[in-house]
């Protein structure tokens, strides 16, 4: 089946505290967009992109992909799940009955975990994640201004969600308009099933799938990117 790609891109990366979003920061000789549509580009599955952007975004005209047919721009929104939202809302559920999300800030992903996720969930008719299972001990803190440990939580059976995330075009388009619509809080993707009372399977990907939040996140996406495919 058919499968489009979200890409929400629409981000000012306030973490970052660079002077550009860091979508456009450089990472081994190209954007780090660039180097996630690049990553993307190699799974043969996919082959139509919608770019969440910022209406003001003068970076993206300046780049070589931005001439890219397999490339459609969509007005991001004022939270991420907007901007997927917005995606979601340009595609035909019909030519696409399946979608991809995937950060922007996530470069690093391999090929190999993306065709693992679409294998995984085409196979069993469901949505579902990357993830791994959370390999620290967690702690919760007791007040979150004198950060002393309340307890140590339980690990069995955490996990930490990246992207890409693939779900059935059409309800993860109305999981989302709804939950929104709601004011529930969506962080990601499947947070909007899972609000919907709709199944989300994990698939155990690498740790080396990191979004670039902060400053020191680039040297090591760099290291990454030349060292894995
Ligand atoms: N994103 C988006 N629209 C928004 C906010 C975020 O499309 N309104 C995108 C970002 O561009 C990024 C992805 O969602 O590719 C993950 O978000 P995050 O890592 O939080 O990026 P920023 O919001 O840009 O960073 P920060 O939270 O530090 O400001
Ligand atoms: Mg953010």
């Amino acid at each position: 089946p058919a499968i489009a790609t979200v890409i929400p891109a629409a981000g000012v990366g306030k973490r970052m505290k660079a002077d550009k979003p860091k979508q456009y920061l450089p990472l081994c000789g190209l954007t780090v967009l660039e180097q996630t549509l690049h990553r993307l580009k190699q799974v043969p599955a996919l082959q139509q992109f919608f770019l969440a952007l910022s209406p003001d975004d003068p970076y993206f005209p300046e780049l070589s992909v931005a001439a890219d047919p397999q490339i459609q721009r969509v007005e991001g929104g004022a939270e991420r799940a907007n901007s997927v939202l917005n995606a979601l809302l340009q595609i035909d559920a019909k030519a696409y009955p399946w979608v991809l999300v995937h950060d922007a800030a996530r470069p690093v992903v391999r090929v190999s975990d993306i065709e693992l996720l679409i294998d995984s969930c085409i196979e069993a008719g469901q949505g579902g994640i990357l993830a791994t299972p959370v390999r620290d001990t967690m702690k919760r803190a007791s007040d979150t201004a004198e950060q002393t440990v309340e307890h140590t939580v339980d690990r069995t059976g955490l996990w930490h969600a990246y992207t890409p995330q693939l779900f059935p075009t059409a309800l993860l388009r109305d999981a989302l308009q709804q939950a929104l619509a709601q004011a529930v809080a969506i962080t990601d993707e499947a947070s909007a099933m899972e609000w919907a009372g709709l199944p989300v399977l994990l698939v155990q990907g690498h740790a080396d799938n990191i979004k670039i939040t902060q400053a020191e996140d680039l040297a090591l996406a760099a290291f990454y990117l030349e060292h894995s495919v």
